[in-house]
């Protein structure tokens, strides 16, 4: 037997103007993308914004459904639209945030496991990591890539 660690970087950001102007720009998009959600039964409005290679940004707001598992993350609905209209275009970066009714979240909001998965294959896809930007109020935490996340993973490699 052999013990392996892992230890993922996290770069915790105590406001917004410590961030460069690109993460800058692109949680304003996600704060602002928030207004699209569709949560009337969560009530969670969850933001994401996607930086491409090409310089465009794509964003998505979560959509609930009254048949639960039916809804999809944030995440996944701007992912899938970047992917689907730029198949060929790597994502360099995605920011995410979130708001109870009105106010934004104090911690930042952390992608659930489906959502990991799926950046982790766009990621992989395309060879380049993707930088994710989790934002709270203030706060904003950085993990350099989507690998960290989920560092025990599913890939292709397992199905050959
Ligand atoms: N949700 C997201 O959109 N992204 C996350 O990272 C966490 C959860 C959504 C799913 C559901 O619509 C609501 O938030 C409550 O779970």
């Amino acid at each position: 037997m052999k013990k392996k660690q892992l230890i993922i970087d996290i770069f915790e950001y105590e406001n917004y103007a410590e961030l460069n102007t690109e993460d800058q720009k692109l949680l304003k998009k996600a704060k602002e993308i928030t207004d699209n959600s569709y949560a009337p039964y969560s009530n969670f409005h969850v933001g994401a914004a996607v930086l491409l290679e090409n310089g465009e940004i794509i964003t998505g707001a979560n959509q609930e459904n009254a048949a639960y598992p039916s809804g999809l993350c944030a995440e996944r609905v701007a992912i899938f639209w970047a992917n689907s209209q730029y198949p060929g275009v790597a994502v360099k970066s995605i920011a995410v945030i979130a708001r109870k009714e009105q106010k934004f979240v104090e911690k930042p909001v952390a992608p659930c496991g489906a959502c990991r998965q799926v950046l982790l294959e766009t990621e992989k896809r395309y060879n380049q990591p993707i930088k994710i930007i989790l934002a709270g109020e203030n706060r904003v935490d950085i993990i350099e890539n989507a690998q960290s996340l989920l560092p025990v993973n599913f890939d292709k490699e397992a199905l050959k």
